[in-house]
C-alpha cells in the first residue's frame, strides 16, 4: 500500500478514537467544542446535508422581523445567514457558553455588516433569556454539550412565543451526538410537541413546537 494511503487511514482512525474517548469523556464533565476548532465547526459538512446552514435556514421559514434565538451559537455559521433572512426589523440573540466563540462570531456579524445580532455570554438553562420572545430557535449540534439538556430545552421552550418552533440537528459525526430517540424524550419533557423531520437517523432536522393556546 502506498504510503499516503496509510498515513490517510491513520489520520481518519486517530480522528474517530479522539471523538469516541470525547463522547465517554463529555459524560463525565462538560467538554464544549473547544474556541480553537472555530474552523472545523464553520465547515459545511459535504456528507451531511441536515447540518448545512442552507438547509437549515431555508426549512425554517423565517420571515422579516423576527426574534431567532441562535442557542450554542458557535462561531456564528447560522447566525449571519439567520439575520441576513429576518433583515434590520428582526434580531438574533447569539448565546454561547465560550467567550472565543462568541469573539468569532462578533467577527463575522461585523465583517457581514450586519446590525440586528445581540450577544449573550452565558450557558442554556441558566435563565438569562427572555420569556415568550422568540418566533424560531435553532439547537445545532449543541444538545450533547449541555451538562443538564432538560434545564435548557425548558428555557428554550420558555422563550419562544406560543407557535415558535425550535430546530435541532444532529449529525453522527460528531462526539456528542444525540439520537432522534432522546431528542424526542427531551423536548417532550420540555413541552414541545414533535414536529416534521428531514434526514436520517444518523444526520438529521428534527422541528420541535411550542403548543399554541
Ligand atoms: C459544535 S458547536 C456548534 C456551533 C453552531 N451551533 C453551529 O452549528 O455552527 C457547539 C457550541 O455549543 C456551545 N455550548 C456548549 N454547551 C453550551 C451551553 N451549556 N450553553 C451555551 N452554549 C453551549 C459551545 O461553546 C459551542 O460553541
Amino acid at each position: 500500500m502506498q504510503p499516503g494511503i496509510n498515513i490517510f487511514i491513520a489520520i481518519v482512525c486517530l480522528g474517530i478514537a479522539v471523538g469516541i474517548v470525547w463522547r465517554f469523556a463529555s459524560r463525565r464533565r462538560e467538554l464544549p467544542c473547544p474556541a480553537w476548532l472555530h474552523w472545523l465547526v464553520e465547515l459545511d459538512n459535504p456528507f451531511t446535508q441536515t447540518n448545512r446552514s442552507a438547509f437549515i435556514v431555508e426549512h425554517l421559514r423565517l420571515e422579516q422581523g423576527m426574534a431567532v434565538l441562535d442557542a450554542g451559537c458557535g462561531p456564528g455559521r447560522l447566525t449571519v445567514p439567520v439575520a441576513k433572512r429576518v433583515g434590520a426589523a428582526g434580531v438574533v440573540v447569539a448565546v454561547d457558553v465560550q467567550s472565543g466563540m462568541l469573539d468569532r462570531a462578533r467577527q463575522k456579524v461585523a465583517a457581514a455588516g450586519l446590525g440586528n445580532v445581540q450577544f449573550v455570554p452565558a450557558g442554556l438553562g441558566e435563565g438569562r433569556l427572555p420569556g415568550g420572545y422568540f418566533d424560531r430557535a435553532l439547537l445545532i449540534t449543541v444538545l450533547g454539550e449541555i451538562t443538564n439538556p432538560k434545564a435548557a430545552l425548558v428555557e428554550i421552550f420558555n422563550a419562544l412565543k406560543p407557535g415558535g418552533i425550535l430546530s435541532v440537528t444532529e449529525v453522527i459525526f460528531d462526539p456528542h451526538f444525540q439520537g432522534v430517540g432522546t431528542v424526542s424524550a427531551l423536548a417532550g419533557e420540555a413541552g414541545f410537541l414533535i414536529g416534521q423531520r428531514w434526514g436520517h437517523r444518523l444526520a438529521f432536522v428534527q422541528h420541535l413546537q411550542k403548543p399554541s393556546p
